[in-house]
């Protein structure tokens, strides 16, 4: 079907469902509990929160002022605020493509482990149980089937796209207004289950326990650049998510609430990830770690020692994370699509587009690039390097998530804060008084470019492991 709109939400609850969907993702529920538990507990929280306020908040008021006074996604919107700014719009469009190679791959793990556990709840063959397997050696069998990875990562793009092609409001903000409100209240039941297993405190202590010996020397550099770096992958910044949402709010939105409900919201989940999952490692005497090990492993062999309740919190649990998995992909895909329309509508001279056809042609250029970091199974099949990573996942996501983010951000705070100062305040005050625009310029002159440098050192020291701050 031809449009000729580019599509609007249907009301603030709708986006905000959206936004928090694109936030609330496998950072959340894998990078942030360990981080938090590693670097310091409260501690590291605590410099967490001020990140989140000082920078997280002025950069997605910063973003969503660009879209929505723009409406334009990413590439557009950057060319609108200057022709030599436009470079930084394909950064926004660059990133969240090359993010899509590894996160539809690490989606479909979690439809393979909603399978298994489902096979378990029935005793059926083709469960977890029926492997007879260890749950180390399970994953390893899994993420090294190169068939059975393409299948799954194929099936999770399909699925992204299905979201995706329906259109702003009747596809991603109808399925973000249902599926959100679901993950939360799964959320608090498997909280519920883990800190009530015996032994869960030796977890919350782990997530919780304040620790400054972290701090000591450089050490809070270490730290610093640790939280820098979670809360903006976490709060999906620098990557044109926001600013492709935001190019389809009303003109009569409030852009001040908006840009603190987003954060606030996604730490929140980051937290009672924590608390929903540490206690159960705990309780099941078994170590910590953070990534795909964490989710794929640790979890399930959580899940395993359960007894005949296991599996049915096994299959919540990573119908779960599919969930937080897969509103984070439709907004990577969404702001993708929203670049392509632009183009499409810019040389069309019927002005009008075929957005089910431009996702089709997206999607097809995600699944071509997330079958070759499939293919690569996590390293496992001796792959050469790149850029001197040991899995193919780890190089998309030095370039994108370790480069292209804080650069994004870095010089997208320069502009509205330095180049365009105006910009921002007088987007926000279509809605009413600026209440905190001193704030805001001051962080968004002197607070987010140094705090985006230290993040973009951090980045780097941390893939190439440089030990430049330790
Ligand atoms: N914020 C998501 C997460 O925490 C990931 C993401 C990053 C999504 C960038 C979109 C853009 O997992």
């Amino acid at each position: 079907m031809e449009q000729h709109k580019k599509g609007q939400w249907g009301n603030q609850f709708g986006f905000l469902m959206a936004a928090v969907g694109s936030a609330v993702g496998l950072g959340n529920l894998w990078g942030f509990p360990y981080k938090m538990g590693k670097n310091g507990g409260f501690a590291f929280l605590f410099i967490y929160i001020l990140l989140v306020v000082f920078v997280g908040i002025i950069i997605t008021i910063t973003e969503l002022s660009i879209g929505r006074k723009t409406g334009k996604g990413v590439v557009g919107a950057y060319r609108d605020l200057g022709k030599k700014y436009a470079p930084i719009g394909w950064f926004g469009v660059i990133s969240p493509f090359l993010i899509m190679s590894f996160y539809t791959m690490l989606g479909g793990y979690t439809l393979k482990y909603m399978v298994a556990n489902l096979g378990d709840i029935f005793g059926a063959s083709w469960g977890y149980q029926g492997s007879g397997m260890a749950t180390g050696d399970y994953f390893q069998s899994f993420y090294s089937d190169q068939l059975q990875t393409c299948i799954y990562t194929a099936v999770f793009v399909v699925l992204t796209a299905a979201v995706v092609r329906g259109g702003v409001s009747q596809g991603i903000e109808k399925f973000s207004k249902v599926a959100m409100p679901a993950l939360f209240f799964m959320l608090l039941a498997v909280i519920v289950r883990s800190v009530t297993l015996p032994g869960a405190g030796e977890g919350l202590r782990f997530v919780f326990e304040p620790n400054f010996e972290v701090f000591k020397g450089s050490g809070w550099v270490n730290v610093f650049a640790a939280a820098g770096g979670q809360a903006f992958f976490s709060l999906s910044l620098g990557m044109g998510i926001m600013v492709t949402y935001g190019s389809y709010l009303k003109k009569d939105e409030d852009l001040k609430v908006n840009s603190i409900v987003i954060p606030v919201a996604d730490t929140i989940i980051a937290v009672l990830a924590g608390v929903a999952i540490m206690p159960a490692v705990f309780a099941a005497g078994l170590e910590p770690t953070a990534g795909p090990g964490l989710l794929f492993v640790t979890l399930q062999t959580v899940f395993a020692s359960m007894g005949a309740g296991g599996p049915i919190f096994g299959f919540l649990m990573y119908f779960l994370v599919f969930i937080a998995a897969i509103t984070s992909s439709i907004s990577l895909l969404e702001t993708v699509v929203s670049v392509v329309v632009d183009l499409k509508l810019e040389r069309s001279e019927t002005k009008s587009f075929d957005k089910k056809k431009i996702t089709f042609w997206c999607a097809a250029a995600v699944l071509a690039e997330a079958i070759f970091v499939s293919l690569d199974g996590l390293g496992s099949h001796g792959f050469p390097q790149i850029l001197g990573q040991s899995t193919w996942l780890d190089s998309m996501d030095l370039v994108s998530e370790g480069v292209l983010m804080p650069l994004s951000a870095l010089f997208t705070a320069i502009i509205c804060g330095w180049i365009m100062p105006r910009f921002v305040p007088d987007e926000v005050e279509r809605n009413g008084k600026f209440t905190w625009e001193k704030f805001y310029m001051f962080c968004i002159k002197f607070v987010v470019p140094p705090v985006m440098v230290l993040v973009l050192v951090g980045q780097i020291d941390t893939f190439f492991s440089l030990g430049i701050f330790s």
